[in-house]
């Protein structure tokens, strides 16, 4: 069975209580049942995660590389600095597998600090500013690719 690891970065287990303006009033566990419905829509096994940790992401990046698991991730703040991430990502695609980068907002719209992605130039793809819904567009990606 295929296997989708869905990773989320820091303040993204704030979903619903952080900026709703920005972000929408769905909460993390909202995310949590989506992605899983939708991933199992696909027939993926889907494994939905939040941290605010750096290290435990790259952690879970290693794993998707050492288990043969696709990534749909949302690096959060990360996404705009931590080239520690983006090499973890880099392992990833590198290894034949997908990794989709999603972001809830549009960071193009935004503050000028999110218009780079140090991550995308690595990832399969990027999915932004869909809410939720970039989430489902990244998860029928990844089925696309390995139809
Ligand atoms: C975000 C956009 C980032 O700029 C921000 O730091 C986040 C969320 C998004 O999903 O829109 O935490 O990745």
């Amino acid at each position: 069975m295929t296997r989708v690891l869905i990773l989320n970065g820091p303040n993204l287990g704030r979903l619903g209580v952080r900026e709703p303006d920005v972000y929408g009033h769905a909460s993390y566990t909202d995310l949590v049942r989506k992605g899983g419905e939708w991933g199992e829509g696909h027939g993926f096994s889907v494994d939905v995660r939040q941290t605010d940790d750096e290290s435990e992401m790259v952690g879970w990046l290693h794993e998707a590389v050492d288990s043969g698991a696709h990534v749909v991730i949302n690096p959060a703040a990360f996404t705009h600095y931590s080239y520690a991430l983006r090499d973890a990502a880099a392992q990833v695609t590198k290894a034949g597998l997908h990794l989709v980068e999603v972001h809830i907002s549009n960071p193009y719209a935004r503050e000028e600090f999110r218009h780079r992605s140090v991550v995308g130039p690595v990832a399969t793809g990027t999915v932004a500013g869909f809410g939720l819904g970039s989430y489902r567009v990244a998860l029928e990606a990844i089925a696309d690719l390995v139809a």
